[in-house]
């Protein structure tokens, strides 16, 4: 049996009606999301271009993430919101400063379980803010990518398992969502953003 993603703490609704009440900020952010997730599975593609599968799936996974940021964005744009240039996201901030490096299979392994955590809560956050979207139109967006979003996270642990094994996945992955459940907690921000604490 494949290990379980399953998320240690479940977004309050009331994150998700005050998160959609400021909706270009949420749109701004989001975009920025979607773009920093293309860029996370493009870097891995180019950190393991040796793996075949790993460069097919994660290369899928980008393009898809690029057109998700293209639609996000021009939602932005219409909502009168601009894309952050620099933003700093201090939940992805600690979940990456948790990643082992200079050692294989750790450092991969590692990589791909924050891909694959960051990929669950984003589908977490998206699902939860449909309910709250007044605009049918963004509503469907949002259900439309939060159905995508749910297909990366058990994507990137698969991808952990060949890369490290069921077993050393399995422990890691357990350590990682205490991690990741306390990394959003804590990302206490003014912001309306994907990634902010409840
Ligand atoms: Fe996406
Ligand atoms: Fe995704």
């Amino acid at each position: 049996m494949p290990p379980r993603l399953e998320l240690r703490s479940r977004t309050p609704s009331s994150w998700a009606a005050r998160t959609a009440a400021r909706l270009p900020e949420l749109l701004g952010d989001h975009a920025a999301c979607e773009l920093q997730a293309a860029v996370f599975a493009l870097a891995l593609v180019g950190s393991y271009a040796a793996d075949t599968l790993l460069v097919d799936r994660l290369s899928a996974l980008a393009a898809e993430e690029l057109r998700h940021f293209r639609r996000v964005a021009r939602e932005a744009r219409r909502a009168g919101g601009g894309i952050p240039a620099r933003r700093r996201n201090p939940y992805v901030a600690s979940l990456r400063k948790a990643c082992r490096s200079g050692r294989e299979p750790e450092q991969g392994l590692d990589l791909l379980l924050v891909g694959a955590l960051v990929e669950a809560r984003s589908h977490e956050r998206l699902a939860a803010l449909v309910p709250f979207l007044a605009d049918q139109r963004l509503a469907r967006l949002y259900d439309e990518l939060a159905h995508d979003e749910e297909r990366h996270g058990p994507a990137y642990v698969e991808l952990a398992v060949r890369h490290a094994g069921e077993d050393r996945t399995a422990s890691r992955l357990d350590e990682l969502l205490d991690l990741e459940a306390a990394a959003l907690a804590a990302a206490r921000t003014t912001a309306a953003a994907v990634h902010s604490a409840p």
